[in-house]
């Protein structure tokens, strides 16, 4: 791998090899989304806890510092929305753009078994070659079917392994309770778990990170599930903890409850 390369993975990838990305891309199809109405103050709490932050190239230059010095991860495909048919992404971002804004990764999804498979997973294939071109990492945001109903470790293994056959550099992947350690082990780069709609408690996001990252996952990407919460750091230092000091989902709710109650 080229030093470039080597050296934009090491912004996302910590030293321990695990990873914390916090995600506000969601504008991009589903516009204001809730408690995302307003990039700039969701993130101002939360970004220092995060290894790299992921979001569009329009919330960058409008809501975030240019002087800050925290690595981001660009989302480089959209033109679609909520309303219309959200598989028929395209790339909006030129790599040019990418450079010139100094992200350290880009994003895209890819949409396997929807009308959108071939487009997504043809765009992805074009993105790398370019992207390495410049030692620029891709990571595929990937998903299975029309939304939650594939999310079997079969289909997400299934798209994992294909995203990184394509040339993706990080996977980005739903959790399942069942044989996730399947979806891991079946992909030959690493895999980061996304957080999925709302939670009813967030004891439920502790314990699904944890499994996901006994089972080899080495981090999260994880936006709603923190930002949408009742108490957004104390969601985002327990998730922090488990993800780089290996606490249980015990040690991260007592973590959580202390954070919220202003006693950490
Ligand atoms: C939206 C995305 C998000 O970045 C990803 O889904 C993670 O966010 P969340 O944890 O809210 O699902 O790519 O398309």
């Amino acid at each position: 791998m080229e030093w470039g390369m080597k050296n934009r993975l090491s912004h996302l990838i910590q030293k321990d090899g695990k990873a914390l990305f916090l995600p506000v891309d969601h504008g991009y199809f589903q516009g204001p989304t809730h408690c995302l109405e307003k990039p700039a103050e969701t993130i101002k709490p939360l970004w220092q806890y995060a290894d790299a932050l992921m979001l569009t190239r329009g919330v960058l230059r409008n809501c975030i510092d240019p002087t800050i010095s925290k690595p981001y991860i660009m989302r480089v495909s959209g033109a679609v929305s909520v309303i219309g048919d959200m598989t028929a992404e395209s790339i909006v971002t030129s790599v040019k753009e990418v450079i010139r804004l100094n992200a350290s990764a880009v994003s895209m999804s890819v949409f396997v078994g929807t009308g959108g498979e071939n487009k997504s997973l043809t765009n992805l294939g074009k993105l790398v070659d370019e992207c390495e071109d410049y030692g620029i990492p891709v990571m595929a945001v990937t998903s299975v079917g029309k939304e939650l109903e594939k999310r079997e470790a079969r289909y997400l293994a299934l798209v994992a392994r294909i995203s990184a056959e394509i040339g993706a550099r990080v996977v980005k992947t739903y959790y399942c309770k069942d044989k996730f350690e399947k979806v891991v082990d079946g992909c030959p780069v690493p895999i980061v778990i996304a957080g999925g709609p709302k939670t009813e408690t967030q004891r439920e996001v502790f314990d699904f990170v944890y499994d996901g990252m006994q089972k080899g996952a080495i981090g999260v990407n994880l936006g709603r599930n923190i930002w949408q919460t009742e108490a957004p750091v104390a969601s985002m230092r327990a998730i922090q903890a488990i993800v780089h000091k290996n606490y249980t989902p015990q040690e991260a709710e007592d973590l959580y409850n202390q954070v919220k109650a202003g006693k950490a």
